[in-house]
């Protein structure tokens, strides 16, 4: 049981929460690299603070505070040069590590834009998409998950926007019983059909798997803590066949998630390609797809009469911005969630002590690529071990 503290305790992301504190020890996507590039930044809002996110003309990322340091214009309003950023009020320049390169209305004897520091954070492109570590330092490593470092395939990267708790999405991947009947549409091998399935712990979170009667082998996920999802999948519409996938969901603030894909296709000739698009079959609305609280595309009429890939959103929407854990009842299929609360709960009380929380890495030693072993029974096999691991 769940009581209304915890739950607050568990949920919420702000600065200086105790989930908000715990959350900010771990790298989150924020954008597709793809998108910051030119002279225009990007505003980006993480763990409910403010950004600005930019490429400097060398090809350097910048996450700098939103304000300037002169009299607080918003930087987003700013122009990305060789350099670093230009305020638009008076033509401060700013670069990548903070420091103020330029005070063009300012007599420069006095010197003065070296007394002046910005707040900037370690950010870094992986396979498509820039994550970003706003966290007290020393910053972690980002971990090798297998879909960062395999790109043999066409790889797409998209994305959309849930409107609603961080913990409702994480709580989802943890729920593999839900594909016999949200997803009893896209997914008719599973409808209406009781699964046999296991957890268990391991040093990412947990996976999955599960058998299902009539279906050959297991399907084996993956839950990566504190809120990513790592699955193989073979919806109905998937026009170019199965797929792996690495769902990253990001807390923007308390009651908006972002959800980051990362969808690779083996195609078997070794493609090397990132596009930053839908897959598609879902008709090229991306790459980031945009939603609305409470309206669903309508599809899959047989069913819930909601698209596919928008069912998810619409049970996850449909618990409250924020879930109400005291209202709920558990069953023997919410085993996984129960094993994430735990998780959850630990990580935080390990943070007020001054620990780290769940699966942080800082040895570069210790940070081998994870190999998941992610598969959709006999139709999506596993990624094919990298030859470093291989050899190890
Ligand atoms: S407020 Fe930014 S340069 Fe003046
Ligand atoms: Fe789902």
């Amino acid at each position: 049981m769940v009581t209304k503290e915890e739950n607050e305790r568990m949920t919420l992301v702000a600065p200086g929460t105790p989930g908000g504190e715990m959350l900010r020890r771990y790298w989150w996507p924020i954008a597709f690299s793809a998108e910051i590039k030119g002279p225009r930044p990007k505003l980006v809002r993480l763990l409910g603070e403010d950004f600005v996110l930019f490429r400097d003309g060398a090809g350097a990322l910048g996450l700098i505070e939103p304000h300037c340091a002169h009299r607080r214009a918003h930087l987003k309003h700013g122009r990305v040069e060789q350099n670093g950023i230009r305020c638009c009020y008076h033509g401060w320049v700013f670069d990548t590590k903070g420091h103020c390169l330029e005070q063009p209305c300012e007599d420069p004897v006095r010197n003065s834009k070296d007394r002046i520091r910005m707040k900037v954070y370690p950010v870094q492109d992986a396979a498509g998409l820039v994550f970003a570590y706003i966290g007290p330092q020393p910053a972690p490593l980002l971990p090798r998950y297998d879909m960062l470092v395999h790109d043999e395939g066409i790889r797409y990267v998209w994305g959309f926007r849930d409107h609603c708790n961080w913990l409702q999405d994480a709580e989802q991947a943890c729920d593999p019983v839900h594909l016999g009947w949200l997803h009893a549409g896209p997914y008719p091998i599973y409808a209406n059909k009781k699964m046999k399935f296991e957890i268990n712990r391991r040093p990412w979170g947990i996976d999955y798997a599960f058998e299902v009667p009539g279906v050959p082998d297991q399907n084996v996920g993956n839950v990566v803590f504190p809120c990513h999802n790592r699955f193989a999948s073979g919806r109905a519409e998937q026009a170019l066949g199965t797929r792996q996938n690495m769902l990253f969901r990001t807390p923007v603030d308390d009651t908006t998630t972002d959800n980051f894909f990362i969808t690779l296709y083996i195609t078997g000739d070794a493609q090397k390609v990132t596009k930053t698009e839908t897959p598609p079959e879902q008709a090229h609305r991306g790459p980031w797809i945009p939603t609305e609280r409470g309206i669903y595309p309508p599809g899959d009429e047989a069913w819930w009469g909601v698209e596919s890939m928008m069912q998810d959103r619409m049970c996850l929407e449909s618990q409250g911005l924020i879930h109400d854990r005291t209202l709920e009842n558990l069953g023997g299929s919410d085993a996984g969630i129960a094993i994430w609360r735990t998780l959850v709960r630990d990580s935080i009380d390990a943070v007020a002590a001054g620990k780290d929380p769940f699966g942080v890495i800082r040895d570069p030693a210790r940070n081998k690529v994870v190999e998941f072993g992610t598969k959709m029974h006999t139709y999506a096999p596993p990624l094919r071990p990298l030859p470093e691991n291989a050899a190890a």
